[in-house]
């Protein structure tokens, strides 16, 4: 089968993407999946990339980018392949004979149903939740909505959109006040902890939300849990059959760090502890296998998703959000918790696809 595995893009998170791909280019098992590395620039070109995870590693010293600058871009295939190409302001080309596409992109232009909607558009096979899906479980408000609506315990938050702030910052300020501190800012569409802050006292809170502001101009502003950090990864089932969830996972913030905050995340492993499986109670583990499928199937995922939640000490699970296209590199939460579970990196890439195209 040939799979286009489509990776940057415009989101903040392009570098993360980055680093996926490099993980995905390395493991996809070559017998069964002829690969298409497609790359996009932050300025929306779509470019043939080289073969290569190395070039799209992301470490302290290495920031990957899609860009037709760089060494690691192909311009154009050398057997004349005229595969994908889509100019900003072109209707697009040629997408070619691909049989599925791994979108490997993070936040929005990839995660939020965008690319789904191009896919879908061109009658393209794709491995992920679908355009509403996407869409709505990119919104950390819209998912807050719908997670409420189906009896998911999720945690207090109050909205400020654009026209609000513009309108009246004390008004859209005073309405935080009423969630206590610490709060978090956050834009409501973007990911990676990209634009999110932790906010302890009024004073902070109009720089916060301008700083969100500069990756979303929607601001989502949620109290704070204090609680312990599990993840489960969910997969679509095959046929009929309801949605598997893995092992449980836990992120543990050493030092250092707030938060896990984007540098925890990426470039300051060290201070962070990823554990698999966690060490809850069978029961509260099987609770947060099941509210995960629960909230996979309320959000109309497909595919897969890591469904993130908080564990407070009094024994509550609050529903922080669902990711519809984790952090996907081997050491990322997703792979681990499905490794855990019998199912490696590898085999994890081929059921994705094989969940696509059946
Ligand atoms: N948004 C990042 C990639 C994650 O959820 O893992
Ligand atoms: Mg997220």
């Amino acid at each position: 089968q040939r799979v286009a595995i489509v990776f940057g893009g415009r989101s903040s998170e392009h570098m993360v993407s980055c680093a996926t791909a490099a993980g995905v280019l390395e493991a996809i098992d070559r017998e069964r999946f002829e690969v298409l590395p497609i790359g996009i620039a932050r300025d929306g070109r779509w470019l043939l990339m080289a073969d290569d995870p190395k070039p799209l590693q992301l470490t302290a010293s290495q920031q990957p980018e899609v860009d037709g600058d760089t060494a690691v871009v192909v311009p154009a295939d050398p057997a004349g392949r005229d595969v994908l190409v889509l100019e900003p302001g072109q209707p697009p080309r040629e997408l070619g004979a691909v049989d599925v596409v791994l979108p490997l992109l993070h936040g929005p232009f990839g995660e939020d149903g965008t690319l789904q909607g191009l896919l879908e558009l061109a009658d393209i096979r794709y491995v992920g939740s679908g355009v509403s899906a996407s869409a709505v479980m990119m919104d950390k408000h819209l998912m807050k909505v719908v997670f409420a609506a189906a009896g998911l315990p999720v945690g207090p938050y109050v909205v400020i959109t654009d026209k609000e702030w513009r309108r009246d910052k004390a008004l859209a300020l005073d309405a935080v006040s009423s969630l206590g501190w610490p709060v978090f800012v956050k834009p409501a569409r973007a990911g990676s902890s990209q634009g999110v802050m932790k906010v302890e006292h009024h004073q902070q809170l109009e720089s916060a939300i301008e700083a969100a502001r500069e990756h979303d101009p929607k601001v989502i502003v949620e109290a704070a849990v204090v609680g312990r950090e599990i993840e489960c990864g969910v997969l679509e089932g095959h046929g009929s059959d309801r949605p598997r969830a893995s092992e449980i996972g836990e992120i543990e913030v050493i030092g250092g760090h707030d938060f896990y905050d984007f540098e925890a995340k990426y470039i300051d492993e060290g201070n962070v502890r990823l554990s698999c499986p966690a060490s809850i109670a069978p029961e509260v583990a099987a609770e947060v296998k099941e509210l995960s499928v629960k909230a996979f199937e309320a959000a109309g995922c497909e595919g897969l998703a890591r469904v993130d939640w908080f564990y407070e000490p009094g024994g509550r699970l609050v529903l922080n959000e669902i990711n519809t296209l984790p952090g996907f590199t081997p050491q990322s939460m997703f792979p681990q918790v499905w490794a855990q579970s019998g199912l490696d990196y590898t085999a994890l890439i081929t059921e994705l696809i094989e969940l696509a195209t059946e």
